[in-house]
């Protein structure tokens, strides 16, 4: 098993689930160490063999490198609150979803309803696999979509949806306070009774 790093947060699951399930987490401490370029590249092939509709594969991801121009431009997208830990990780990302299925032959684009759904199941598997690799991945939605749009100006139907940091999960004590307190708070998620019906919505 790889270090999960200084804060063991296994979810205190209800019925026994895969370890690499249980560990995953969203920490805001990174450590500086750089992610080895293999274990990066690791992580976007178990996004690339994410099911998709249609095979339709809309994920896209754009990566960049702490100490890299691109990285504070990156960065600088991201809401206060965000700004205040993410720029420690030594990789952010943003992960895009095509909104359409390209052209084909006489068949113009046209919507693809699924396309955030097949990003997220990408980047699921980009999670599990970090974990795997005792690396931590935190997404994130407070970001301003138009500024990385003008930052990093997309493909045509290539919308930004998730912003997220890479790296060795740090120690909490070398956060502000009030995020130490959260990298420590205990776990919580609705009970599955609340999302899981049989039969029909009651
Ligand atoms: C699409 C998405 C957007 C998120 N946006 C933010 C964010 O802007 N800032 C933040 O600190 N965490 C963000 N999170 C992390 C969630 O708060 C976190 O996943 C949730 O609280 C559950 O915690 P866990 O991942 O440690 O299990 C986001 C997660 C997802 C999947």
């Amino acid at each position: 098993m790889p270090d999960p790093g200084p804060t063991n947060r296994s979810a205190p699951v209800d019925v026994p689930v895969h370890h690499l399930i249980r560990d995953r987490w969203s920490p805001r401490a990174f450590l500086p160490d750089p992610v080895d370029g293999e274990d990066l590249a690791r992580l976007f092939e178990a996004a690339r063999w994410a099911p998709s509709s249609g095979n339709s594969q809309p994920w896209r991801y754009l990566v960049t490198y702490r100490g890299e121009p691109a990285h504070q431009r990156l960065l600088a997208t991201l809401n206060e609150g965000n700004r205040r830990w993410a720029g420690a990780a030594p990789v952010l990302v943003a992960s895009y979803a095509q909104v359409t299925f390209p052209a084909k032959g006489d068949r113009p684009a046209r919507p693809n309803p699924t396309a955030l759904h097949d990003l997220g199941m990408a980047n699921a598997l980009l999670a599990i696999q970090a974990t795997a690799l005792g690396l931590h991945v935190h997404f994130m939605s407070g970001f301003d979509q138009e500024a990385v749009n003008a930052a990093f100006p997309p493909p045509p139907d290539v919308q930004p949806v998730a912003v997220f940091t890479v790296g060795h999960g740090g120690d909490p004590q070398d956060l502000p306070e009030d995020l130490a307190a959260r990298e420590t708070a205990p776990r919580a998620r609705h009970r599955r009774e609340a999302v899981v019906v049989v039969d029909g919505w009651s």
